[in-house]
């Protein structure tokens, strides 16, 4: 049987993270309003939290996308590469990338997180129930730079599958999503055959994406708000969860979703060196969560130098031409497939 690798890249940089919060707290963003990086909403308990979001009723993209693989992952086995290398850009417990295994029998499977530490228990787990796949979890922010260390495997000659699913490419602005994509299309390597598997959601009618991120059980408030309590442990900020209120807007005019906290009387917020006044109603803005359309999204990566993507999405097949589904799982090769194989 073989063992995982592991290897950790990114090191945390505590004085850093400090002077980027207090840089969030007391500068405002374009729209007036203090921002803070929707990175910092997964602490241990922001982590729990959004597994909870989840299984939300109102909260359909992940069961979405599960269904989008359950119903079409036979059709997209059959444009994917077989004994491939499957790069996993945010693993966390694997439990996606895992489910794709039978049908793609990838000869390795690297599982890339902020931290190794998360992809420790996860992967020494699956290496038992597929003893010959070779394994590797890296622990480095792929979202600041994609060079994957040597023990990622990348001097291996076979095809690569990078695998981003989940619609986290949503929290970039459409530029950083082109710079990102970019960088992956450069990370799918030379071989023919690889490309990028990924799930975008897309955009829909105001109110259903609105309940989707402002539940009625209050769980994604509770995800917003725990990150006041994530700052404070950070900075040593006196932020009180009871003094800031949840709000998700649909900004139409950007296609996004925006999630604030906003003020609800006005206060100090004071940290050791420092303190911010925030009038009555003012916002910290901590999330963007954008909605492409499936042509704008296939659009941007021809931009970032894919080749035409094959897209499934959960509209009923008997639907008219263009309809749109809810979600979609797009499959972008770094080349046209040959018309020959
Ligand atoms: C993990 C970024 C895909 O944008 O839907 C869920 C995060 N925020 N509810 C999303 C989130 C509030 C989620 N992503």
């Amino acid at each position: 049987m073989k063992t995982p690798q592991f290897v950790q890249i990114y090191h945390e940089d505590a004085q850093a993270i400090g002077e980027e919060l207090i840089r969030g707290l007391t500068t405002p963003d374009a729209q007036g309003g203090a921002w803070i990086s929707p990175k910092f909403l997964y602490d241990a308990l922001g982590s729990r939290l959004f597994e909870a979001i989840t299984e939300l009723p109102e909260y359909y993209p992940t069961r979405t996308e599960a269904q989008i693989f359950s119903t079409h992952g036979a059709a997209m086995a059959t444009l994917l590469p077989q004994q491939a290398t499957l790069i996993d850009l945010g693993a966390g417990n694997c439990a996606k990338a895992a489910s794709l295994f039978e049908r793609l029998a990838p000869v390795r499977y690297v599982a890339v997180d902020i931290s190794v530490d998360f992809l420790r228990g996860a992967l020494t787990h699956l290496q038992r129930e597929y003893p010959c796949l070779d394994m590797v979890g890296v622990g480095m922010d792929f979202s600041a730079s994609l060079d994957l260390p040597p023990e990622a495997g990348a001097l291996e000659d076979g095809p690569r599958i990078l695998f981003y699913p989940g619609s986290s490419i949503g929290n970039f602005t459409p530029e950083q999503a082109l710079v990102f994509l970019k960088q992956v299309r450069a990370a799918c390597g030379p071989v023919a055959g690889s490309g990028l598997l990924i799930g975008v959601d897309l955009l829909k009618d105001t109110a259903e994406l609105e309940a989707a991120y402002d539940d009625a059980l209050g769980v994604t408030a509770a995800f917003n708000r725990n990150l006041l309590l994530h700052i404070n442990r950070l900075v040593g900020s006196d932020l009180r969860v009871a003094d800031w209120a949840h709000r998700a807007i649909f900004n139409a005019d950007q296609s996004r979703i925006e999630m604030h906290l906003v003020a609800r009387r006005s206060l100090t917020v004071r940290w050791p060196g420092g303190s911010q006044d925030f009038a009555q109603g003012a916002h910290i803005h901590t999330e963007n969560s954008y909605k492409w359309t499936l042509a704008g999204f296939s659009q941007l990566l021809r931009e970032a130098g894919f080749a035409e993507a094959s897209a499934w999405t959960d509209a009923p097949a008997d639907t008219p031409a263009g309809t749109a589904g809810r979600f979609a799982v797009l499959w972008a090769p770094t080349q046209e497939p040959s018309p020959c194989a």
